[in-house]
C-alpha cells in the first residue's frame, strides 16, 4: 500500500519534472528562434551597410580619379607656365646677351664702310689690316649671336620630350650660356666638368633643372661682388654608379626652418612679380621622374649646394637581355 501510493507519488512527480522539461525545452527553442531572427536582422543590417559603405567608396573613388586627372592637368600646365616665366626671366637678359655682340658688330662694319668709302679703294696696307682685323671681329661677334640662339633652341622644343641619353656636361654648358648675363656681375663661374656617362633623361628638361638652380644661386648673391664670390658646377661619380652633379654658390644661404619647404610648389622668399616658387617643385619633379634625386645643404650666410644624382643610361636592349 505503501509502496503504491509511493509509486502514485512518484508518478506525479515525473509527470511534473517532464512538463517542466518541456517548458523548458519550448523556452529554449524560443530563445534560439529570437537568436537567429535577431542574427538575420543584424546580418540584413551588416549587409545593408556593407552595400552602402561601397556605395559610398566607389562614388569617393571615382571622385578622387576626376581630381587626379584634375591635378595631373593643372601640373601640366604649371610646367608649361613655369618654362614660361623661366623664359620670360631671361628675355631681358638675353637681349642684353646678344645686343652687346650685336653692337660689336654693327661698330666694326661701320668702321670698315668709313674706311672703305674714305680711301676709295686706294687703302694703305696697314689700313687694309686693321679693316681685315675688323670684318673679323664682327665675325666672332655674329659667331656668338649664332650660339646664343643655338643655346635658346634647347629650350623651345615642349614636345619633343622623349628620353634617351643626355651627356650632363654639355647640358650644364647649355644652361651657363642662357643663365651668363644673370651670373655675370656677381660671381665666378668655376666649373670642375669631368667627362661623365651619359644619363638617361631629356635636354630640355635637365636644361631647365640646372637653368633654374644657375639662376637661382645667381639671385642669392647681390650685384657687384663678382670677384668675391663664386658658383661652382662639377660632375662626378657616385660610390654607387650614379651621375651626380652639384651646383654650389657663396650667396646668402637657406634659413633651416626654410629647408623643407624650398621644393614645394609656390614657396618662395622672393618678391612678387620676381619668383613664382616654381622653380626647385619643377626640379624636384622632373629628377624623381628620371630616376634620380635632388638634395640641399646650406649653411646661412655661406652658400648653399644643390646634388642632382642620376641613374647612367642603359639601352633598352640592355635591359631586356638583363631580364631575359
Ligand atoms: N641657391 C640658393 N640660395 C639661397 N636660397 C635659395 C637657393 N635656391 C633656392 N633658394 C630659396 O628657395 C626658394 C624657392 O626656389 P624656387 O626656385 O622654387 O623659386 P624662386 O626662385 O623663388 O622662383 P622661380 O619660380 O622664379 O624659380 C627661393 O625663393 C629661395 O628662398
Ligand atoms: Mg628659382
Amino acid at each position: 500500500m505503501k509502496a503504491r501510493s509511493m509509486g502514485g507519488q512518484f508518478t506525479v512527480i515525473e509527470g511534473r519534472a517532464e512538463r517542466a522539461e518541456a517548458i523548458r525545452t519550448r523556452l529554449l527553442k524560443a530563445e534560439a528562434e529570437i537568436s537567429e531572427r535577431e542574427m538575420r536582422h543584424s546580418n540584413a543590417l551588416l549587409e545593408e551597410t556593407v552595400r552602402q559603405r561601397t556605395c559610398e567608396l566607389e562614388l569617393a573613388n571615382a571622385r578622387l580619379q576626376e581630381s587626379l586627372k584634375q591635378l595631373q592637368a593643372a601640373q601640366a600646365q604649371l610646367l608649361f607656365a613655369d618654362r614660361l616665366a623661366t623664359i620670360g626671366q631671361l628675355a631681358a637678359g638675353l637681349g642684353h646677351e646678344i645686343n652687346n655682340p650685336l653692337a660689336f658688330i654693327i661698330g666694326n662694319l661701320d668702321y670698315v664702310q668709313q674706311q672703305l668709302v674714305r680711301t676709295a679703294g686706294a687703302a694703305t696696307p696697314e689700313e687694309q689690316q686693321e679693316m681685315i682685323e675688323a670684318i673679323a671681329d664682327a665675325r666672332d661677334g655674329a659667331e656668338r649671336v649664332s650660339l646664343i640662339v643655338r643655346d635658346l633652341k634647347v629650350l623651345s622644343h615642349p614636345n619633343d620630350l622623349e628620353n634617351g641619353p643626355v651627356d650632363v656636361v654639355a647640358s650644364l654648358r647649355s644652361a651657363v650660356k642662357v643663365a651668363a648675363y644673370e651670373l655675370r656681375d656677381r660671381a665666378t663661374l668655376v666649373e670642375e666638368l669631368v667627362s661623365v656617362p651619359p644619363v638617361n633623361g631629356h635636354k630640355v628638361r635637365l636644361c631647365q633643372v640646372f637653368l633654374n638652380l644657375l639662376v637661382n644661386a645667381a639671385h642669392a648673391i647681390s650685384p657687384g661682388q663678382a670677384a668675391r664670390n663664386e658658383i661652382r658646377i662639377s660632375t662626378r661619380m657616385s660610390s654607387s654608379g650614379s651621375v651626380v652633379v652639384e651646383v654650389s654658390d657663396t650667396g646668402c644661404g637657406i634659413l633651416p626652418e626654410n629647408l623643407e619647404r624650398i621644393f614645394n610648389p609656390f614657396f618662395t622668399t622672393k618678391p612678387v612679380g620676381v619668383g613664382t616658387g616654381l622653380g626647385l617643385s619643377v626640379c624636384h619633379g622632373i629628377i624623381t621622374a628620371l630616376g634620380g634625386e635632388i638634395s640641399v645643404r646650406s649653411e646661412m650666410s655661406r652658400g648653399t649646394t644643390f646634388t642632382v644624382t642620376l641613374p647612367v643610361y642603359e639601352a633598352q636592349e640592355e635591359i631586356t637581355s638583363r631580364a631575359a
